[in-house]
Formats: structure tokens, sequence, C-alpha cells
């Protein structure tokens, strides 16, 4: 990869990923860590020819306008992408990228790591145990529903739902999912497809939510849907937090409605609203549905593949249109 090629890296990525980006291209890196969007971002475009991003950056159609001619990528270190208005930066002429696959299983773990912790109630025990609170073991202490033999339904069964899918066949949970299209056998295996979500909702024991965030998919969850739920349902999102309408989810585990949820995304994160600070029943996480070691690398050096073979003269492999 010739040096002469610009490359802004927005972020403090991985050590090996920071690494390949230095060997191959000429970088202006971020050693502070700092979110840059709007001025923060366009200040520092000039002189590049391509920026690698996460979803802390926000290219909404004015940023794309003012991005200077010589910048020809957006790399995003993500799989989301609506933090950047794809349109706007292909009538520009820029391409853009991001990293299906690779992240698929870490948040899958993720997603049963809030199955488990919602309705196992983590939250509670650890603060039982933690806070001297544990006077000794009874019979009723701290009962949640269990999996087996449960229903498990997954809104969008994409890379990260089937994966969630397959933890839950190994929990002895029965798959239900709802996607725009209904995936062919070998990948539904048995799972039951449902037309519309409102129907996945009727028979969700348990409810993972991973679906991309598009504007018809905004506060998804709401007071209707929730409403439709069996009693003492559990809800997990580890997809956007955006998905869910806080009001009608914080509602609804007050009056009992839901039994638990278990977040590990918010509406307007890193701002989480805090009538969930106040609630036993909602197990939280910052955003770390991706965080292993072997998946940020690998987000990474999908990314730099992807710049790579733009600069190469080949069309990248995650290329969004
Ligand atoms: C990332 C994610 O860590 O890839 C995504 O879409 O939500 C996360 O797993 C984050 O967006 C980094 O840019």
């Amino acid at each position: 990869m010739p040096k002469d090629i610009n490359l802004l890296v927005t972020r403090q990525f991985p050590g090996d990923v920071l690494d390949r980006c230095e060997r191959d291209y000429s970088c202006t890196f971020n050693p502070d860590d700092a979110d840059w969007n709007g001025e923060g971002l366009l200040s520092r475009a000039d002189g590049h020819d391509a920026i690698l991003l996460s979803s802390n950056s926000k290219f909404t159609a004015q940023v794309i306008a003012e991005l200077p001619d010589s910048i020809k990528i957006l790399a995003t270190f993500s799989v989301g992408y609506e933090h950047i208005d794809v349109g706007a930066a292909n009538n520009k002429g820029l391409v853009v990228t991001n990293t299906p696959g690779v992240l698929s299983e870490a948040t899958a773990d993720i997603a049963f790591m809030l199955l488990l912790c919602a309705s196992r109630r983590a939250f509670e025990a650890d603060r039982m145990v933690r806070t001297g609170q544990w006077t000794g073991w009874t019979p009723t202490q701290l009962c949640g529903p269990g999996m087996q033999g449960k229903r498990l339904a997954i809104l969008g069964m994409g890379g990260i739902g089937r994966q969630v899918a397959q933890r839950g066949r190994a929990f002895g949970m029965t798959i239900h999912y709802h996607n725009r299209s209904r995936l062919p056998a070998d990948l539904e295996q048995g799972a039951v497809y449902h037309e519309t979500a409102d129907e996945l909702m009727k028979v969700a024991d348990f409810l993972s939510i991973n679906c991309p965030m598009s504007d018809e998919m905004v506060h998804f969850l709401n007071e209707d849907r929730i409403t439709l739920m069996p009693d003492g349902a559990i809800v997990v999102n580890s997809a956007r937090g955006g998905l869910v309408e806080d009001a009608a989810l914080i509602a609804a585990l007050k009056s009992g409605k839901l039994f638990a949820a278990g977040l590990d995304v918010f509406e307007g994160e890193p701002k989480v609203n805090p009538a969930y600070w106040e609630l036993d029943n909602v197990f939280m996480a910052p955003h770390i549905g991706s965080a292993t070691v072997e998946t940020r690398n690998a987000m990474g050096f999908t990314a730099l593949d992807n710049l790579d073979a733009f600069f190469a003269g080949e069309d990248p492999p995650n290329r969004l249109v």
C-alpha cells in the first residue's frame, strides 16, 4: 500500500489496528481519543484521502457536504451505519464501507448475557452479596423465569440474530423470528417465521432485538407492542437504543407487565434515562456488544481491508449503497 495515501484515524482503535494503519498509510491519529464531530471532524479532514471512523462520529448530510473533495472513502469501524448519511455520501461520489459479520458472535454473546442477567436477576444478586445484605439461602430467593422450553423471539434475523438463535437452541428454547424477508430453510434451522413483528410480540416470552436502526423502526418497542407480549416477558436490546421507547419500557418494568429488561444500548447514549437507575429489574451495560479483543481487532482489520481494496482500485468487500 503506497504510504502517500493520507488517512484520518478518528479514534484510538486497538493497537494492532493502529499499527497496521501506520504501516500502510500516512496517518493523522487522535492520541487523546477525543470524540470528533462537526467542526472537530471538518477542521481535521483537510488534506486527507480517507477517514477511518467509529459510530461516535456523525456524518450527516451537512458534514458530508462540507468535507473536502480530497476525501474519497469513509470506512466505519462498525456494522451499524445510521451515523452516516450513505445517500448523501454516494451522491457526492464518496464510497462508504462497514464491518459486517465479524462482530456477530460477540454481540450475540452479550445478548445472551443480557437475557441471563435480566431473567436471573444478576443486578440484585450481585448487589446482595456485594453490600453484605445476604443473610442466607432461602427457597424463593431471587427466583426468575427459566429459559428452557420458553419461546425466544428474535427481531431481525441477520448475522447477529442467527447467532442469538444458535445460543437459544443450546439453552433448549424454541426460536421464533421476524425479519424483512423469510430465511431459507438452511439458515432458519427450524425457527418459526412470523410475517409481522406484531405476531412475533405475541409469542415473545423472551424478546431479543437484533435489527438495524432505520427511520421506520424508531421506537419500535412502544406501549402497544409491549401490550401484545405475554405477561412477565423479558426484553433485551443489544442493537440500537432508539428502537425502544424508554417511557413505555420503564412503565412496563414498573407495572410488572414485563419481568425484566437487559439493555446494552440506549437512545441518546451515553446519556441514559435516569428512571432506569431506580429499577432493580433492568440490567445495563455500556454498549459492549462487540467488546472482545479479537472482535475489535477483526473490525479494524475489516475496515482496513475495505480501504486497501479501494485504494488498490478494487470494489471494497463491504461497500454500502
Ligand atoms: C461498535 C456497534 O462497537 O458495530 C456496531 O454497529 O454497535 C458496536 O459494536 C461501535 O459502533 C463502534 O463504532
